[in-house]
């Protein structure tokens, strides 16, 4: 029987804050890997530019577009039913800006199902996040480890500057975004940021205090075999499994063992 699902919204979230409900939140970048990921019962799928390290192979987020952005939204839009998905904003999307951010939003809100975007930023963001919210595009911000930062902050590292994130993450949630990723931060800045704003705050490296936690999928599932950061809890190695199949068909092929008669036609 077809799944008949009630879709997770932006009010679900201030409602799940207010009852103590965690937030889970996976990326996700096609529709065969989002449908399985929203029939797990996650409740955010996240099309994150984490797309241009795990997906197009590239050292950096940087080098993604909107048009690629937009392309893999869609597919996952179309594979979600419960699970909200967030867009993520690529470099130089909104950066240029407020009409370029607008215009850039809007695309993702016309040209695809999803429900939010998320941008990267505290306070040089705020007056973006505002514009935005005003043209009724839902926003969930990023601050901590910004990975379009990378330059300037000379890698990916722990963020340590606890008056900055703060602040940081104070401005998100002033200009009106109705979520927050903490990323790469101290567990006791995540948990302070965490009981003052009255916005979910979803955590990737920022400890177990957050209101929801988000992961890389193709980390989770062992696919990605580049670097591992700490956060990172593997929860099955289909890396191993896709090596060890298709060394397997390779063989077949060269015996002669695949088709067999029952995968021939006569
Ligand atoms: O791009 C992404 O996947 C992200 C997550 C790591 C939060 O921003």
């Amino acid at each position: 029987m077809a799944r008949v699902e009630t879709p997770v919204t932006p009010p679900d979230f201030a409602r799940w804050k207010h009852e103590g409900r965690k937030v889970s939140m996976l990326t996700a970048y096609d529709y065969p890997t989002a449908r399985l990921l929203d029939e797990s019962g996650v409740d955010c799928l996240l099309v994150g530019d984490t797309l241009g390290m795990v997906v197009q192979g590239r050292s950096t987020t940087l080098g993604v577009t909107m048009d690629q952005m937009v392309y893999h939204v869609e597919m996952v839009a179309r594979a979600a039913q419960r699970a909200m998905v967030v867009a993520d904003m690529p470099y130089l999307s909104y950066q240029a800006s407020t009409e370029q951010a607008i215009l850039s939003a809007g695309r993702f809100l016309k040209e695809t199902e999803c429900r939010a975007v998320k941008l990267e930023g505290g306070r040089r963001s705020a007056a973006t996040i505002r514009a935005l919210v005003e043209a009724d595009v839902p926003v969930v911000g990023h601050v901590g480890l910004t990975p379009q930062s990378v330059r300037r902050l000379g890698g990916f590292k722990v963020q340590r500057d606890i008056d900055e994130i703060i602040a940081d993450a104070h401005a998100v949630a002033d200009a009106g975004a109705f979520a927050l990723v903490l990323e790469c931060i101290p567990t006791e800045v995540a948990e302070r940021i965490t009981k003052e704003l009255s916005i979910v705050t979803i955590g990737i490296g920022a400890g177990p205090h957050c209101d929801g936690q988000v992961l890389v999928t193709p980390d989770l599932l062992g696919l990605f075999q580049g670097f591992r950061p700490k956060f990172v809890r593997r929860y099955a190695d289909l890396g191993d499994a896709v090596r060890k199949a298709a060394s397997q068909y390779v063989s077949d092929v060269a015996s002669g063992a695949f088709p067999n008669e029952q995968e021939s036609f006569h």
